[in-house]
């Protein structure tokens, strides 16, 4: 049986419940680890309301610059939208307060860690399988998952042992909020086919309606500087968020596929995310080369379904971080959105290392292709299909109407030399 436990304490009703449950039912003690990520709240009365729902420490993290540099960094560089849609908001936020939740709970003696999931969610699996990973001799408690109490229950039972929360009995919506986004599941959105209220948005009201330009940079993948500012990562998520985000732009309405196998309707708003995301994905579209574009647009969806399902901590997840990271030593340069009511477009690229060459490209006087090149190489692409098509295709059949059969050698070259206009 666990004797002491560190809890990951949010500071709401279910968590709140939980230490004091924990305690009464479990006998344990309990360490109440609050773990900024972003979020938002008042740290400090959160701090105190777990002492006052029982625990025995009640420790806050600050892990806004971590979860930035080492979980947002990796998930850029994998341009990464589970189902092509959602930036993994909660999905990156879990392993960082499991890394800190076994950090507290080996600087405090703890046999176990604990926390407020249901048993519905992929958030029990992120941090139970990413506990696994980093420390496998712990045990895992989820009092939410096996208590049976509904809010109402939850309620009286706060009442009852005198812990402070500010809950009203009816909950409308489960919101989960970090520096990648935000999440609203639950209430009214339970009918996919019901709009979403509009008073469920925080991060993107619209406020704004006059055009406006942002230009994020970017060195090696890694967003560093807005409209030529450098600002520290943290800062300038937040930022691109309330630019953006004031447009009423950056909202996400999806059916989901959950790891548990439930079909979710789910409702994001990530104004930030999905604008740097599309920054960076434009930028690659300049500076990397064909092949490697390709199959590493190939591995990006595996990434995203990796993190999605918990698999943080995991050694496919470490060797794709290895090819991604080698992917982004040139993804340096600058990216211009164009901002408008209800719009963000990317406008315009550049970089010192692209690949974009405009003597190559042009069709102009400055033109520097070697056009007699493209005769020999566009007969031999094409020389497997023309052999195939006079023995079997069209051309082979006519043969045995009567017709001439055409060979390969008599296919004449198309013309290579540009048209006076120009153009593909
Ligand atoms: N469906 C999303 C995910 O699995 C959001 C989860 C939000 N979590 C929450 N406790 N409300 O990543």
């Amino acid at each position: 049986m666990a004797k002491r436990v560190v809890l990951a304490y949010s500071g709401g009703l279910d968590t709140s419940v939980a230490v004091k449950w924990l305690a009464e039912e479990s006998g344990v003690e309990v360490v109440a680890v609050a773990v900024d990520v972003g979020q938002g709240g008042d740290f400090e009365a959160i701090r105190s309301r777990a002492l006052a729902a029982g625990a025995v420490e009640s420790i806050v993290v600050d892990a806004r610059a971590e979860m930035a540099e080492e979980f947002v960094v990796p998930a850029i560089a994998a341009n990464a939208l589970y189902e092509g849609k959602y930036p993994l908001v909660s999905a990156l936020s879990r392993p960082v307060i499991v890394r800190h939740l076994v950090a507290e709970a080996r600087r405090h003696g703890a046999d176990s860690v604990a926390h407020g999931c249901t048993g519905k969610g992929n958030d029990q699996v992120r941090f139970e399988v990413g506990t696994r990973a980093l420390a496998p001799d712990l045990e895992i408690l989820a009092p939410a998952r096996s208590w049976g109490l509904t809010r109402e229950q939850c309620v009286d039972y706060a009442a009852r042992y005198g812990i402070p929360i500010e809950v009203t009995r009816e909950k409308l919506y489960s919101i989960d909020e970090n520096l990648w986004g935000r999440a609203i599941e639950c209430g009214a959105l339970e009918d996919p086919w019901a709009s979403p209220p509009d008073d469920i948005f925080a991060l993107t009201r619209p406020v704004a309606t006059e055009p406006h330009d942002l230009v994020i940079g970017f060195e090696a993948g890694v967003p560093v500087s807005l409209d030529g500012r450098t600002l520290p990562l943290v800062d300038l998520i937040a930022e691109v968020g309330s630019v953006v985000g004031g447009y009423g732009w950056g909202r996400i309405d999806m059916v989901e596929n959950r790891r548990v196998g439930i079909k979710s309707r789910e409702t994001y708003e990530c104004p930030g995310a999905l604008a740097i995301l599309a920054a960076h994905g434009d930028l690659e579209d300049l500076t990397l080369e064909r092949d490697l574009a390709h199959e590493k647009a190939r591995l990006e969806p595996r990434w995203a379904e990796l993190v999605y399902d918990g698999l943080w901590f995991s050694p496919l997840k470490e060797a794709l971080d290895a090819f991604f990271a080698t992917t982004q030593r040139h993804v340096t340069g600058e990216v211009r959105l164009s901002l408008s009511a209800g719009s963000c477009k990317v406008s315009g690229r550049r970089s010192p290392v692209a690949l974009y060459d405009y003597g190559l490209a042009t069709y102009d006087a400055a033109d520097t292709f070697r056009h007699e090149d493209a005769e020999g190489f566009v007969r031999l692409w094409g020389l497997g299909v023309a052999t195939w098509a006079s023995k079997q295709g069209e051309g082979a059949a006519a043969e045995h109407t009567g017709s001439r059969q055409v060979q390969p050698s008599q296919v004449q070259p198309s013309q290579v030399q540009p048209s006076p206009q120009g153009g593909d």
